[in-house]
């Protein structure tokens, strides 16, 4: 297993580009089983958790149609195309190593009209349900069972139909139920309206590629979606937008360090919950007003000490909880009490203790975690659990007096590609070891 040896040092400086969104490719890569024809992707990055979306599409009868540039190599383009009547069944071990493996259900059942994919699961951020998904599946006239511990999903005679349907739970919409029951809905008969979708840009993405599949959905990114079903979809070549996430990462590495850092590629018009809470602490962020929004180019730069903040996570354009470890990280060193509440996922919460192993003033109450500032965190052998509480590690070990080790970074793999040869550039002394059992 490999591990990030960081010594904290000073000040990042220098040029970054973001790359294509994981959260927004991996829908995308499901909703190739809405076709015959084949659909390439552009931008995307090369991570764990794409790769095991392409070993599941394959299992589903799709087939890579683009030429790697070399053997076994992954991105930035890939063309793939579902052969029709392929298996339709995703099985656990895929879907156990990534949850979004729950994406080819929407698509298989309106497709083929039948779909059988393995129960996600648990995962580190707890329980993760999945009712949501086949609540609004079975609107759509989809007759649901569960065998074996697979979820399997019937379409009715004659297909699936349109339907009105309330998609909201007890924290909210839910993104990737929203993109399963919006692909489904593309080739349903008669007309689909989703109140309370998701609001989230990758699903605003995800339409676009529809859309230009042939399909006709409107209203993405606001809280209804209203989808009106053709009989097919057609091939699309779509460039995935870039990961949002991953952009506010960088800028908190940018503010922890209190250094300078110029993003290219990024998507700023989708981060103002996360900018403004960065503004407010003292981080200047500054872009070229004449850009694309969601491919700007932009500088973060910080001199001083961050102001405490106050951060609730929420649904878009709500502060993401997929940054809340990054910011905690941040609030870690602020110059006084900062309060961090997790409201989309309540087990969140898996870096606090590692993070107090490097002395950070933490404690839990709940869902809110109240942060001490302390003027220098200090280097230690740490443990990532999951994705985000990783990025906040790592970030937090930058910043750090000493060495850090961050063991277990095959869970930041999955959403950050090589982080360490990208940050190395920009003056962190950070690299890639095995790990010592
Ligand atoms: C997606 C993102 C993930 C992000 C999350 C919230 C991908 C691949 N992953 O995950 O990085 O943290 O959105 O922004 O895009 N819920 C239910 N029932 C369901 C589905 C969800 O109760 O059927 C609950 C969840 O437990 C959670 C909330 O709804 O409390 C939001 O989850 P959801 O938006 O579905 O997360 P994902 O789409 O799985």
């Amino acid at each position: 297993m490999d591990a990030f040896l960081i010594q904290g040092n000073g000040p990042l400086r220098g040029r970054l580009r973001v790359n294509g969104s994981k959260n927004a490719a991996l829908p995308q890569m499901a909703a190739v089983l809405l076709t015959d024809d084949p659909v390439t992707l552009r931008g995307l990055p090369d991570l764990a958790d794409l790769r095991s979306m392409v070993a599941l599409l394959d299992e589903l009868g799709c087939i890579r149609e683009d030429e790697p540039s070399a053997p076994g190599a992954f991105g930035p383009i890939l063309t793939l195309r579902a052969e029709p009547g392929g298996d339709p069944h995703a099985r656990y071990d895929i879907v156990r190593t990534m949850r979004a493996g729950i994406c080819v259900l929407g698509p298989l059942v309106a497709r083929r009209g039948v779909a059988r994919v393995a129960m996600p699961g648990g995962c580190a951020i707890g329980d993760r349900p999945v009712d949501l998904h086949l609540r609004g599946l079975e609107a759509l006239g989809a007759v649901i069972t569960l065998e074996e511990g697979d979820i399997v999903a019937r379409a009715p005679k004659g297909g699936l139909r349109g339907a009105t349907l309330f998609l909201g739970g007890a924290s909210g919409p839910t993104v990737l139920g929203t993109a399963n029951v919006m692909c489904a809905a593309t080739l349903a008969r008669g007309t689909t309206i989703i109140e309370s979708a998701a609001c989230e840009p990758e699903i605003v993405d995800l339409a676009r590629m529809l859309n230009a599949m042939g399909a006709k959905v409107r209203g993405a990114g606001s809280p209804r979606i209203t989808v009106e079903g053709v009989e097919r979809l057609g091939g699309v070549e779509h460039e995935v937008m870039p990961d949002r996430i991953e952009a506010g990462t960088f800028m908190v590495a940018a503010a922890i360090t209190r250094g300078e850092i110029e993003l290219e590629n990024c998507p700023l018009d989708c981060l103002m919950a996360a900018t403004e809470q960065l503004r407010l602490s003292g981080v200047e962020v500054e872009s070229d007003a004449e850009g694309d929004g969601w491919r700007s180019t932009c500088q973060v730069r910080m001199a001083r000490r961050p102001k405490p903040m106050q951060v609730t996570t929420h649904p878009h354009p709500g502060f993401p909880t997929d940054l809340q470890a990054q910011f905690m990280a941040l609030a870690c060193v602020a110059d006084g009490n900062s309060i961090i509440t997790e409201r989309i996922f309540a087990e969140r919460f898996m870096h606090v203790p590692e993070l107090g192993r490097m002395g950070a003033r933490l404690s839990r109450q709940g869902p809110t975690v109240v942060a001490t500032g302390i003027e220098r965190l200090r280097g230690a052998p740490v443990m990532a659990s999951d994705l985000r509480a990783s990025a906040g590690l790592v970030l937090a070990g930058l910043a750090a007096e000493g060495e850090t080790l961050v063991r277990r970074v095959y869970h930041l793999d999955r959403g950050y590609e090589r982080l360490e040869e990208r940050l190395a550039p920009l003056g962190a002394r950070i690299k890639r070891v095995e790990e010592v059992k």
